[in-house]
């Protein structure tokens, strides 16, 4: 039986289609803008996201850091929650590379920070002691908080306080099209607010690898100019590229609006699991309250967040034993990602061996499922 893996959606197998288109691909070299493949990728996510222009580059992590390099100077500072990946798991990039101090503020359950903590940290720009505040950032889908979508209204309403300094708004929206299936939104109009979005490929989108930056041109070439810098410069990149511009294609020939059924597999995982004996809410801001019982309303997209009431150790290797792969994420949680590889089917033998599992790690005698 084959195993399912639901650690993340960066699991996905590229498709035969993509493989083909990879296979076919023009190429060029990309560092002089003669890719006509990654010139093809990077103009259709700019016309998607409604922005000027596009950059390839290798990763989510390289698009925030480009993005940062293109915002921040040397000194500067950037306003983002605690829990985003720009903070997290970016290896300290910012610091490292861009040379800029972050300012963490408190993310909220719904994904977004507060307008009024975001405009209460601005620095002040006439005290030589302080940081220059050079950039808000957001993360859409916001991953800690069960990867809930941030909608139009909640984007603008923080890009007007950051506008309102002279602060552009960059979003990490590393499943940021799993924000617009879900919030039922266009692509265009999720990112007007935000002067920079960064969107990765290479996750529910199911390609091998890259992400785009899309922002106005002058941005743009700043990005450019911070991706030659950190050797990101890929020569013949078409033959990834070609895979993004399968992924992004209109209707069923795209892998974008498929997004949504890989969140109705897990609204369906998260209500079987709320059902489980010893699956219990994630807590912290993927589900704030006293409710000890996971509520599956918080699946809006493709995460499930639980905490089990076992060792989370013995568990994830009892579920790992039968076949289904899930991961220990922060706080004490258990995530588990639906994507492309994941049917309704696979989510409910997976629920089975999440019950088995948990009943055999808490003592008791119960059937394993074949
Ligand atoms: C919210 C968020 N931003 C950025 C990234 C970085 O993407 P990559 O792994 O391609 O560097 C991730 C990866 O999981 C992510 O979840």
């Amino acid at each position: 039986m084959n195993t399912i893996d639901l650690r993340s959606d960066t699991v996905t197998q590229p498709t035969d289609e993509m493989r083909r288109a990879m296979a076919a691909a023009d190429v060029g070299d990309d560092v002089w803008g003669e890719d006509p493949t990654v010139n093809a990728l990077e103009e259709r996510a700019a016309e998607l996201l409604g922005k000027e222009a596009g950059i390839f580059v290798s990763s989510g992590t390289m698009g925030n850091l480009v993005s940062l390099m293109a915002h921040v100077p040397r000194g500067g500072e950037v306003i983002a929650g605690a829990q985003s990946h720009i903070v997290r798991d970016e290896a300290a990039g910012h610091a490292v590379v861009v040379g800029a101090s972050v300012l963490q503020l408190r993310d909220r359950p719904d994904g977004t920070l507060d307008p009024d903590d975001i405009a209460g940290a601005f620095r002040d720009p006439s005290d030589p002691h302080e940081p220059i505040t050079s950039l808000v950032a957001l993360e859409n889908a916001h991953s800690h908080s069960g990867n809930q979508p941030i909608g139009i209204a909640a984007t603008a309403r923080i890009a007007a306080v950051a506008h309102g300094r002279g602060v552009p708004l960059h979003v990490d929206g590393a499943r940021f099209f799993n924000a617009v299936v879900a919030l039922e939104v266009t692509a265009d109009e999720l990112a007007a607010p935000a002067d920079s979005v960064t969107f990765c490929l290479s996750k529910g989108l199911s390609c091998p690898a890259g992400s785009v930056v899309v922002g106005e041109r002058g941005v743009i070439a700043r990005a450019r100019r911070a991706r030659k810098l950190l050797g990101g410069g890929m020569r013949q990149a078409g033959v990834l590229a070609a895979a993004g511009l399968v992924a992004l294609r209109d209707g069923d020939a795209g892998m974008i609006t498929r997004l949504a059924d890989d969140h109705a597999n897990a609204r369906r995982l998260a209500e079987r699991l709320a059902e489980v004996p010893g699956v219990g809410s994630p807590g912290d801001i993927a589900q704030p309250g006293g409710d000890d019982r996971l509520d599956p309303a918080r699946a809006t997209t493709n995460f499930v967040l639980f905490r089990v009431a076992a060792d989370r150790a013995a568990f994830l290797a009892a579920t790992e034993s039968r076949g289904v792969r899930l991961d220990g994420y922060p706080h004490g949680q258990v995530r588990a990602v639906t994507h492309h590889g994941i049917i309704a089917a696979d989510v409910d033998r997976a629920v089975d061996v999440i019950a088995a599992a948990l009943a055999e790690v808490r003592g008791a005698r119960v059937a394993v499922p074949s």
